[in-house]
């Protein structure tokens, strides 16, 4: 519902998605109109992906890590970053560049399931760490004005306010 009142209200029409899994979201934005090109790196995400989006023309699915993919891409309404946690902030430098004037960026998964750094293991810890480093950074990104939504697992949308 949070992506869709987003997608319509701002006319977004070009979307680039990091994380496909098997294809939901990109399907559900090709509902609501848009062309969505979304990067997978797992080969069986990608072959259950390929399966649900048949031939839909609307959808351009890279099999690639996107933290290495360097392939082409075009100019993006909205970026959807929704692949590993420990890497958004990668993510988004990566490929904010990529943001058309007054573009937005959707983080999904802020809240990381609520979870306590005292009730987890290391490697968790590690993980809220950063994902607590990178919502500092969104706050703090003169280029972004971003909003924080307590929807879901936590969602943040960066409006893009300077080039
Ligand atoms: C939460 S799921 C995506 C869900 C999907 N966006 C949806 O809402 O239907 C995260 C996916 O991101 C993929 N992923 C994680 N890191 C990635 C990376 N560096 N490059 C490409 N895909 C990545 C994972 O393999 C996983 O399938």
């Amino acid at each position: 519902m949070f992506l869709q009142q987003v997608i319509e209200s701002h006319r977004i029409k070009r979307v680039l998605e990091i994380g496909t899994a098997i294809g939901y979201s990109a399907l559900f934005m090709v509902g609501l109109g848009c062309h969505v090109t979304t990067i997978e790196r797992d080969p069986i995400m990608v072959a259950e992906a390929r399966k649900h989006l048949g031939k839909v023309k609307e959808v351009t699915l890279i099999e690639a890590d996107a933290l290495i993919y360097d392939g082409p891409l075009a100019t993006y309404d909205l970026i959807f970053i929704d692949g590993a946690k420990a890497q958004y902030q990668r993510f988004f430098e990566k490929y904010t560049p990529f943001l058309a004037p007054g573009g937005l960026v959707i983080c999904d998964n802020l809240h990381f399931h609520h979870l306590k750094p005292e009730e987890v293991n290391r490697h968790t810890k590690q993980l809220l760490r950063k994902i607590a480093r990178f919502k500092t950074y969104l706050q703090e990104i003169t280029s972004f004005s971003t909003t924080f939504y307590d929807v879901g697992d936590g969602m943040s949308i960066s409006k893009k306010v300077k080039p």
